[in-house]
């Protein structure tokens, strides 16, 4: 696998995220923010996956608002519902289906090796669901009835990204077919990976419970001033060179924030800083942050005033997506064996 960026116009890319809890800083700089660069090039489906989101305990009151405010935040950020396929999982059912597919084409010892579950699960792993344990199978399957060739996400979902390739691979050998291709992860930018500003060795994450701990596309300037000025940082003013942030987590993550969020390389926004106090460093950072989600929560607020039309929206995304994926699986089913249906 590569990890690097696609060659432009070729290929069909395909991208989720999870409607749990609020988007934040993570999601925009290590998906979103790529795949709105994205979708001047290639044909794109972005879903939204409620069946991942399942897989541990959602409030369906919450679940429900949660959908709509994601997709509420990708137009906001910039993807075009037109131009692209938005949708939600659950609205094709082709994905499920395939799913199971892949349970049977996934081997127990790939799965025992994903350190995602032994995340989520903890220590308690008997009390898991099944669902969160066959979770990459329908990651796979969500890449894969597309035949989608190019999949942007952050570094904590590359892994993932690897066992769909596998199963690609095995499915393809298995049957004798190059039915599917071996999807390439897209990974780029100084935000693949964004981490908690409490704890610069943690991942910014939903499922955090300190709100401290990252920056969500809804909040206000106010929320965004706040938790930038409490962000962890050490005594040192900030280093000449990327070479000096060795050994400083939170200030190595605050930099890639701040050059993620400029369009810089992190060597240019070193440079740029070098110097500089945390508190002056912080105040800059805050205004950045402002500038860039400002208008993204503005947006996404207007958007969810009418729920109605996210819905609208959402419905002609899933009927682009059914119309792709449907005879994919019929393909899938042809494959294996199975009589046709009618
Ligand atoms: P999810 O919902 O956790 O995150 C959505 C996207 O945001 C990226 N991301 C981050 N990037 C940088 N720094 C962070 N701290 C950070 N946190 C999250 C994720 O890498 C992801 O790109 N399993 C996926 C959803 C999924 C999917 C798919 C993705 C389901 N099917 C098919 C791609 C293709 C997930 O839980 O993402």
């Amino acid at each position: 696998m590569s990890g690097s960026t696609p060659p432009a116009t070729t290929g069909r890319i395909l991208s989720g995220i999870q409607p749990t809890g609020n988007l934040h800083l993570g999601n925009y700089l290590g998906a979103i923010r790529n795949w709105v660069a994205l979708q001047k090039d290639f044909e794109c489906l972005f879903c939204i996956v409620d069946l991942h989101a399942i897989t541990v305990w959602q409030d369906p009151a919450d679940l429900t608002r949660s959908t709509r405010e994601v997709a509420a935040g990708m137009i906001a950020a910039g993807i075009d519902p037109a131009a692209n396929a938005l949708f939600v999982q659950s609205h094709v059912p082709a994905h499920s289906q395939l799913a199971w597919v892949f349970n049977c084409v996934a081997r127990l010892g790939w799965l025992n090796r994903m350190t995602q579950f032994k995340d989520k699960a903890g220590k308690n792993r008997e009390a898991a669901s099944a669902g969160l344990y066959v979770y990459p199978n329908l990651m796979a399957a969500d890449i894969l009835v597309y035949k989608a060739t190019h999949v942007p996400v952050g570094e904590d979902q590359k892994q993932h990204l690897e066992l769909a390739r596998d199963i690609a691979q095995k499915f393809n050998n298995d049957y004798g077919v190059e039915l599917f291709p071996l999807p390439e992860p897209v990974i780029r930018g100084p935000g693949t990976r964004v981490m908690s500003l409490r704890d610069g060795s943690k991942k910014m994450s939903k499922s955090d419970p300190s709100e401290f701990s990252r920056l969500n596309m809804t909040d206000d300037a106010d929320a965004i001033a706040g938790k930038v000025r409490k962000a962890t940082t050490d005594p040192n003013p900030l280093p000449d060179s990327v070479a000096g942030l060795e050994g400083r987590v939170e200030a190595a993550n605050l930099l890639n924030i701040y050059a993620a969020l400029t369009d810089q390389t992190l060597e240019q926004a070193v440079a740029e800083q070098a110097g500089q106090q945390f508190s002056q460093f912080k105040a800059k950072l805050t205004e950045t942050a402002v500038a860039v989600l400002g208008p993204i929560n503005a947006e996404m607020k207007r958007l969810m005033g009418d729920p109605a039309e996210i819905d609208q929206v959402l419905k002609r995304g899933a009927d682009k997506a059914n119309a792709i994926a449907r005879p994919v699986l019929q393909e899938v089913y042809k494959t294996i064996g199975f009589l046709p249906s009618a």
